[in-house]
Parts: C-alpha cells; structure tokens; sequence
C-alpha cells in the first residue's frame, strides 16, 4: 500500500455533543488508519466537518429557541473540542453552513446531473402540516416502520432495520412539531433516478470482495429491491437553495441534506487546499485523480448513503473517483451495571460523553477500550467497568509495565544510557525475532482494517516481552553478570522502540512519551524504522509512567 489516500470520516449532525458510540462507530478506526498510513509516509487528506443542513439541525433548533446558524456553529465548536481532547485529528474540521465553497460545490454537481439527464423534477404528494403550515419531510415525522413494525421510526431512515424510508411510507405518521396528523398536499420536487445505477452498482461493489461482509451484502441486497427515484430537494429554508433561479417552480426549496452532506467531503478538500495556499480546485487531486484512494468510514445507519446512492451520484456527474473502501462499524450498544444491554441514545441520555469522560479521564484508555470493542463486524456494548479493568489489567499491567520497568533499569543501573548490546543467547534473539516481525504483522491487518485484531497483537507482543524480561532477570544478571544484564536491557529498550511505533495509531499519547523517553525523533518512529535498533550509548529520557490505573466507578463511591 502506497500512494495517497483520501480519507474521511462521516459528517456528524451539529445539533448535539459526541458520545463514545460516534467515536467508537468511525472517527476513532478513521484515526487510527490515518495515523498509521502517516507513519508509514503516505500522503493522506483526512476530511471531516459538521453536517448542519435539513431536518436534524432545524429540529433542534426549533426545540432551544435558537437560529439553525445558531445551533451548527455552536455544536460544531464543541464537537471539535471533543475530537481534540481524544487526539483525532484531521486536517480540516468544517461545516456544511461554515463555507461558501460547500454550496458552490453541492449546487454544480446538482446542476451536472440536471445537464446529464439523471434528475426528473416531477409533481408529489407529501405530507404537510396544517397546524405549522409547513411541509413535513424526513425527520419532521414519525410513524410506525412498515418494514419491521417498530414505532417512533423517523421519516427519513428507521434506526432498527436501516431501510430507507419516506414519511409517507410510515403507519400512522404523527408531526414531530405539533403532533398533529399530516394531509398529503402537492409540490413539486427534482428526483434522482437512482435505478439508471443498478448494473454499474452492482457491478462495483461485487468487484469489491475486501470489503466487509455487512457493507457488502447490505448494499447488493438493496440493489436486489426497486430502486424508486427519490426526491433530492425538499421544501424548506435551512440547505443549500436550488440552483434555478429562472424557474419558479425551485423557489424556496433546497436539496435534500443527504444530498448535499457527502459533497461536503469534497467542498471541506477544496478549502483545506485553499487553506494551505493552493487553489480550491487542487481539490480535484484528491478526489478525481485515479492514484488517489478514497476511503469512507462511516457507522452502520450510513451504508446505504455511502455504498449505494453517492457512488450513484458520483457515476451521474461523471468526473470523479469511486470510493475503494466503506469501512462502516455497526452500533455500539452501552451496559450500565446491573442492566440489560441497550441502545446508546441522546434523547433518553443513555450515553458516555466524551466531554464528561475526558474530565476526569486521559484520552487513551478510551481508544484503547473502544478499538478492542470495536463493533466491527457485529453490535457490541460498551461497559465503564470493563473498561476501567482492561485499563489496570492491560495498558498499565502489561504495556505499561514493560516500558516503566525497563526505563526505570536503564535509569538507575545504565546511567539513564541505552548499554551495549554483547552475545545474544537463543532467548534474546528470539525477542529480537519477535519484535522484527511485529510492525509487518500488524501493517497487514491494519490494511485489512482490521484495528482490533492489529491492537491484540500489539498487546500480545507486550506480553510475551514481560515474559521475556521475568525468563531473563536482569535484576539477578545485574549482580553477577553486568555485561548480560546490559543486552537484556539493549533488547528490552529496542522492543520498547518498536512497541512505542507499532501502538502510535491506537495510543498516540502514550507513544508520544514513550518516544521522548527513547529520545526518539520522527524518523525514528516511521512504520519502517519500527526494529531499526537504537543507538547504543542513547541518552535517555525521564522515565515517565505511561497509563494510570483508573479506579471502578463503584469504588469511587465506596
Ligand atoms: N450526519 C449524518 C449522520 O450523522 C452523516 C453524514 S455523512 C455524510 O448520520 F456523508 F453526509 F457526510
Ligand atoms: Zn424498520
């Protein structure tokens, strides 16, 4: 793998705060791939920002008494907060509403597929409120799921089963507004005709077998159903306008945020490009160039959006890239102590916020947790006290322990110095085997974006490096057998070097002081130079503790 990569993470609705279930669904593993494809000296745009348009946005809005503009601008800025404090850090966060660059870009590829034939502005029925005398689309209603019977489904998505839906579709639709019964009424709407994608659809994603079995089979099985032409505008007045200022029948509406979100991928590259003092049309590097790779990461809900109807939108506008991986983890659920397993929900606060972890907290045990939870291939749940007790029982007992104990040796007994490596016995080389293989092991799975298993062995390696360290006994060589002792330690130190690479992705700030204990500079801590030894004689650093135990939320009450 290399080249450059395009990589970006969904766009959160700036209409509330980020719990662990946003992380643990997309940012963190996009994070995690992105630093790792750094470390290895690819060349990466990671792209996120704030999706402000629509409904989601409006609603809430509506429900704090504040301007839409109001609302995005301010959970943007606090979100952003959230990223920063768990270290994912893109090179630019932005906002659908935050750049002109955004609307320029969401009004031309409308326009492209105007011009290429793939909309069709036709007359609807939709529902309308006659108590808020305003048209009801997506999350403006909700109802009863006709695909698998659940109740408060929204309007636009049911969160149980992932099928897309229109509010009309929904069994007895209620106004999320006034609770009134919507009346049909007619208007008139541009429609995307999605079905004119269905072979080269299908076409794509068979050709893509790396990807993961629930993006895949998800996505075939909605191109295996009718694909109706859905309407991209909506009437309302928060969005980007349509871009037809000669036809009346375009007036006060916009499109559809899920139309004009995932071009905010694209709109965000052209103002970092201009950000960086290129020109907002380098953006095209990144996006049309066939060298560039584009990855989505992105959280179960989103499949159909990214695998299905913006590749389609892609294919209509016709100049740019298709995307090489969807990454998408399914939901974390959360287990409070003494229940059942459940949704994480924001309305009904069944959530940690990662303001509120961070208060008390340090970033890396919760990427940590989070990536060893990982809902990668199924639902898990997310629980404080298992997190608390892998933080103790593995970071600080075994990563940590291996780093504290060895720079806390070379500090007292080596003159804070990396000593000399002499004869190595069968033990020794076998860690140096070991270590030497690690960063190839775990490159290969991380490319498979597979981040749990690449973290487990990390861990392993941890593991059977305090084993190796306990089989040895520096502590007893110290005495007798000096010169020993040293190459053990030599060893340690250079596994120390090659663990503090390999664990960068998942745990940058214990890597960070893990480097400045080594005194290792940036060369040093690239992918490639993972098992490079370090220099006899180095000076080191402080030794510094790497992760501190975390007390049981009961204990604290205790
Ligand atoms: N805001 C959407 C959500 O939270 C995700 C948008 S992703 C993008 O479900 F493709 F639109 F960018
Ligand atoms: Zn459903």
């Amino acid at each position: 793998m290399t080249g450059r990569f395009t990589v970006t993470a969904a766009l959160p609705y700036s209409n509330g705060r980020l719990h662990v279930g946003h992380m643990a669904g997309c940012y963190l593993p996009a994070d995690t791939f992105v630093r790792y494809l750094r470390s290895r000296g690819e060349e990466v745009a990671f792209i996120c920002g704030s999706d402000d348009y629509g409904v989601p946005v409006s609603l809430t809005a509506r429900k704090e008494g504040r301007t839409p503009r109001e609302v995005a601008d301010f959970y943007r800025a606090e979100q952003k907060r959230d990223f920063d404090g768990l270290g994912i850090e893109f090179d630019i966060y932005s906002g659908t509403s935050a750049t002109e660059l955004h609307t320029e870009r969401s009004q031309q590829i409308f326009l492209s597929l105007l011009e290429n034939g793939f909309l069709e502005k036709r007359s609807c029925e939709q529902l309308y409120d006659p108590e808020a005398q305003m048209f009801l689309p997506d999350r403006y209603v909700e109802g009863i799921c006709p695909f698998c019977d659940t109740g408060g489904a929204r309007g636009d998505q049911c969160e149980a089963c992932g099928k897309l839906l229109e509010p009309r579709l929904l069994i007895r639709p209620l106004s999320v507004i006034t609770g009134a019964e919507p009346e049909m009424r007619r208007t008139v709407h541009w429609h995307f005709k999605l079905s004119e994608f269905k072979d080269r659809l299908r076409e794509w994603i068979e050709s893509h077998d790396e990807w993961r079995p629930m993006v895949r089979n998800f996505s075939l099985g909605l191109l295996e159903q009718d694909l109706p032409a859905r309407a991209i505008t909506r009437d309302l007045q928060w969005g980007v306008p349509v871009p037809l200022p000669d036809d009346p029948d375009a007036e006060g509406k916009v499109l559809y945020v899920w139309f004009d979100a995932p071009i905010g991928y694209v709109s965000f590259t052209a103002q970092w490009c201009r950000e960086q003092g290129g020109e907002a049309e380098d953006y095209t590097r990144w996006w049309k160039d066939p060298d560039s790779k584009i990855i989505h990461f992105i959280g179960e809900d989103n499949v159909v959006f990214h695998a299905v109807v913006w590749p389609a939108v892609l294919m209509g506008e016709g100049t740019f890239q298709l995307p090489d991986n969807i990454p998408a983890n399914c939901f974390l659920n959360i287990q409070f102590p003494g229940k059942e397993e459940e949704k994480m929900s924001t309305s009904r606060g069944t959530a940690i916020w990662i303001k509120d972890y961070l208060e008390r907290y340090q970033p890396d045990p919760l990427r940590y947790y989070l990536t060893m939870v990982a809902p990668e291939r199924q639902r898990t749940a997310f629980n404080f006290e298992d997190l608390a007790r892998r933080n103790n029982e593995e970071l600080v007992a075994a990563l940590g322990n291996f780093v504290h104990r060895n720079m806390t040796f070379a500090d007292r007994y080596f003159d804070g110095r990396a000593p000399r490596r002499g004869d190595l016995s069968q033990q020794d080389q076998e860690q140096l085997d070991m270590i030497a293989g690690l960063p190839q092991k775990v490159g290969c799975l991380m490319e498979d974006y597979r981040f749990k298993d690449a973290l487990h062995e990390v861990m392993a390696a941890a593991r059977l490096s305090n084993k190796y360290f306990d089989h040895r006994q520096p502590w007893a060589l110290r005495k007798v057998d000096m010169e020993t002792c040293g190459s053990v330690i030599n060893v340690c130190l250079n596994t120390v070097k090659t663990l503090a690479v390999v664990m960068a992705p998942f745990l940058p700030f214990a890597a960070r002081k893990a480097a400045a204990m080594l005194r290792a500079g940036e060369d040093e801590m690239r992918w490639s130079a993972a098992a490079e030894p370090l220099p006899e004689g180095r000076e080191l650093g402080e030794p510094e503790i790497l992760f501190e135990k975390m007390e049981l939320p009961e204990q604290q009450e205790g």
